[in-house]
Formats: structure tokens, C-alpha cells, sequence
């Protein structure tokens, strides 16, 4: 136990270039323990959790610092989405795979001495070979609130997640993952000597260079707030905040060449904008002649947009 040993005061960015000792540095997707370090010196929880372990930097940060850790993976037999978490935590720290970024049963360790140990395969069960992104979110969430139903009142969690970028496409962990409780804070984490490091990107491609530790306190508990991402599709037509101008230019937009005004009226007629103002058919007259900069008036009675050349 080392009590005398002074660490970083945590801020809102962290960084550590020096890994620093625990765990193991070659297994993929490892944290610095000096992260885990840092957050058991300032939030000074009497014990640690974490289901989702992989080299057991947790609990080397755990030791250091002289408290009890309950470390877990799926590589030691426990599935956090099927087995009971079996403490009752004042705080887990949880450092999910990104998505199948870096994928670790069969590939970090064998899944046959798994299924040879434990009984069971563990690549099904494993989060990082789930193929799609929305089955990896729904995955991710049910984890998170499984954890965060564990935790007792007033404890915490702290959630190292990243952002992954896949053919031009970004993919959220932060964004899309589920918030319950109270977002006590949100700290941007510096990532060093990633894989990724050693990919010379071509074309626009900005690098990510940095992940997040999200903390959320359990303030109550049988009821919680939660904060979700949910995605949908909406018309601008509808939308409130959508002037004449853009509803005109989205019409337009869709159209390769000039069209008569009928096709803009049939096109805005059934939507919110047009029924929320008896005077819509004016409005859209009024839309087209008043902004030469966006409208082009081809021939009598047709319309197009004044496209960049
Ligand atoms: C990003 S790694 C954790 C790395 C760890 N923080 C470290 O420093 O070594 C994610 C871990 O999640 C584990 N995992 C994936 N699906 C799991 C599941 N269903 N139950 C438990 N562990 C799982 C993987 O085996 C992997 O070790």
C-alpha cells in the first residue's frame, strides 16, 4: 500500500505520454493506470469495480493505492451481459471495446481455453465481434445500465470511451452512449502510442487523437434520470425552425432542372410550413423573387436553383 505517493490533481483534459506500471501494455485497447490512479486519489471510493477488465490495469491502480478491487472479463469466465454482477459497488470504472476496432476474444486471447475452462465460447457473448454499429450500441447500453443499476446510492461510474472513424463515417461512442443519473463530468482523455498512430491518413481525414471519461453519480435510488441518443428522420418542411428560404432551396435542390411554381405548391402543401400560414402559396411567390442570390428565374412560371459553378 502507498499512501505517500502524490498524483496529478485531475482536470477536465488529461494526458499521459508515460503509460506508467499495471496492467499490460500489450494488450490492446489498455488504459494508463495512472488514469485509474488519478480518479481513485480524487474520488477516493473505498473499493473499485470493474467487468470488463482485459489486462487488469484496474486492479494494479487498485493495489497501488491500497483499496479492494473486483475485477472481471469475459476472458475469466464473467459476461457482463448475462452474468449477475455480484457486488453492490461505490464505483466501477468501465472501459468498454470500441465497437470492433479491436476485437479481443480469439484474437487477445484463446477461445478455446475459454470454453476449455469455463464451459462456454466466449466470442458470441463478446462485445468487440458485434458486426453491426446499432447492435453494438444496444449492447453497450443495456452494459451501462446494467452497471449502473448495481451501483449503490451515491456512487459513481467512470466510462473511458472513444469515437471511431470507419471509412469517412464517425461512429459515437460518446454520443450514442446512454447517460444515467447525474453527467458529473466529462474529461477528454489524450491518447498515445495508438496503433493508429502509425496510419498515414490520405484525403480529409482529421485523426482522432483523444477519448473520453465520462462520470456519472447515482443520485437516487429507484428513480433516475437518463440521457439517450435517438435517431430519426425529419422533413424540413416540418420543421419550426426552417424559414421560406430553406424549404424553397430544399424543394429546388432535389430537382435537376427548372420546375413550374405547381410543382413547389405540390411539394409544400401537405407539410407544417404551408399549413401553419393561409397565405403559403404568396409566401413561396415572395420566397423565389425576393432572393435572386438563391433563385433563378429560368422562364415564365419555372423555377430553379441558383446553383455555385
Ligand atoms: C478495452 S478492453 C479493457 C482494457 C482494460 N481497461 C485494460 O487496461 O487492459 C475491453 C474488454 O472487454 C472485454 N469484454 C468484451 N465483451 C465482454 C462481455 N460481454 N463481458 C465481459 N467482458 C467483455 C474484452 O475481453 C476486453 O478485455
Amino acid at each position: 500500500m502507498s499512501t505517500t505517493t502524490s498524483f496529478r490533481p485531475l482536470t477536465s483534459i488529461v494526458s499521459y505520454p508515460e503509460r506508467g506500471e499495471g496492467g499490460n501494455n500489450q494488450y490492446r485497447g489498455n488504459c494508463s493506470p495512472k488514469l485509474l490512479e488519478d480518479l481513485i486519489s480524487f474520488f477516493k471510493p473505498e473499493e473499485i469495480c470493474d467487468y470488463m477488465c482485459g489486462s487488469g490495469t484496474t486492479a494494479a491502480a487498485a493495489d497501488k493505492l491500497g483499496i479492494q478491487s473486483h475485477c472481471y472479463d469475459l476472458h475469466s469466465g464473467f459476461d457482463l451481459l448475462h452474468n449477475d454482477i455480484p457486488e453492490r459497488p461505490p464505483f466501477i470504472f468501465w472501459h468498454p471495446p470500441y465497437w470492433d476496432i479491436i476485437q479481443y476474444s480469439d484474437k487477445m486471447y484463446s477461445a478455446e481455453s475459454v470454453r476449455m475452462k469455463y464451459g462456454f465460447d466466449p466470442r458470441p457473448l463478446d462485445l468487440s465481434r458485434i458486426p453491426e454499429w446499432d447492435n453494438f450500441v444496444s449492447a453497450m447500453n443495456y452494459a451501462m445500465m446494467k452497471q449502473y443499476c448495481a451501483l449503490e446510492k451515491g456512487g459513481r461510474m467512470a466510462v473511458l470511451v472513444g469515437d471511431i472513424k470507419k471509412k469517412g463515417k464517425l461512429y459515437s461512442m460518446l454520443f450514442e452512449l446512454i447517460k444515467p443519473g447525474t453527467l458529473e463530468n466529462v474529461i477528454i482523455k489524450a491518447q498515445h502510442n495508438c496503433f493508429s498512430d502509425k496510419i498515414r491518413y490520405t484525403g480529409r481525414f482529421i485523426p482522432i487523437l483523444h477519448e473520453y471519461v465520462l462520470i456519472v453519480r447515482k443520485d437516487a435510488s429507484l428513480l433516475y434520470p437518463i440521457m439517450m441518443s435517438q435517431k430519426r428522420e425529419i422533413d424540413v418542411r416540418d420543421m419550426p425552425g426552417a424559414t421560406w428560404r430553406d424549404v424553397v432551396a430544399a424543394v429546388l435542390e432535389t430537382c435537376h432542372e427548372a420546375v413550374p411554381l405547381s410543382y413547389l405548391y405540390e411539394k409544400i402543401e401537405p407539410h407544417r410550413k404551408a399549413q401553419k400560414n393561409k397565405w403559403w402559396k404568396e409566401k413561396v411567390r415572395q420566397t423565389l423573387q425576393c432572393s435572386p442570390d438563391h433563385f433563378v428565374h429560368t422562364a415564365r412560371g419555372m423555377w430553379a436553383l441558383r446553383r455555385a459553378s
